[in-house]
């Protein structure tokens, strides 16, 4: 089940040199060495934490990690439903107010999770407030949420892999694979 899922939609090789590039584009705006900006990055859990691992290994500057966990795709469901907060911000400081956060999440779909992570943190008036994800697909947004950094642009079909699952497997393949229409084989 798990080898079979599908077809590799982006290879390791281009995992690793997006993310290079993607950790340069990120220390342009907040800055390197003694002079760069500490970023509060909370990884949205749990499709991110792959990309968010590999991520901030390129990240040498001051960094702190706050995940928060949403819920939006309960069980196997491909099918978007509202999106909710499941364990909420508890970890999070209460003043971001000097605070540079950046938030990582695996995909930007409907827009619903960002839209309603980007409410909560606004909320507290951070000293800056962007969003990078893995992947951006081309669909049309319920929510009006952009992404501030974005690894990879792709189609509309639903994919696992690199963090990604269908009924939370597949999440440990090292790449990014299409499953096929109708879901993943049996
Ligand atoms: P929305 O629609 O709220 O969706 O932007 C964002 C969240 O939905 C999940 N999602 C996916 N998960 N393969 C997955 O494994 C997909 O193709 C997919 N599309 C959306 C994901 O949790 C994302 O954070």
């Amino acid at each position: 089940m798990q080898t079979d899922a599908g077809s590799v939609m982006i290879d390791r090789e281009q995992i690793a040199q997006r993310i290079d590039a993607l950790a340069g584009e990120l220390r342009d705006v907040y800055g390197h060495g003694p002079d760069a900006k500490p970023i509060t990055l909370i990884p949205v859990l749990t499709g991110a934490f792959m990309f968010t691992a590999d991520l901030i290994r390129r990240l040498p500057g001051p960094l702190q990690v706050f995940p928060i966990s949403i819920s939006s795709y309960p069980g196997a469901a491909t099918k978007a439903r509202q999106a909710r907060v499941r364990e909420g911000l508890t970890d999070l400081p209460d003043d971001l107010s000097d605070r540079h956060v950046l938030v990582v999440d695996d995909i930007l779909d409907t827009g619903q999770t960002l839209g309603l992570v980007h409410d909560l943190l606004s909320a507290k008036a951070p000293a800056s407030l962007r969003i990078c994800v893995l992947l951006r697909k081309d669909v049309p947004r319920v929510r009006d949420v952009e992404a501030d950094f974005v690894a990879f642009d792709i189609p509309d079909e639903f994919v696992v892999g690199y963090g990604l699952d269908y009924d939370d497997y597949y999440r440990n393949l090292p790449e990014i694979i299409a499953l096929p229409p109708g879901g993943a084989p049996a």
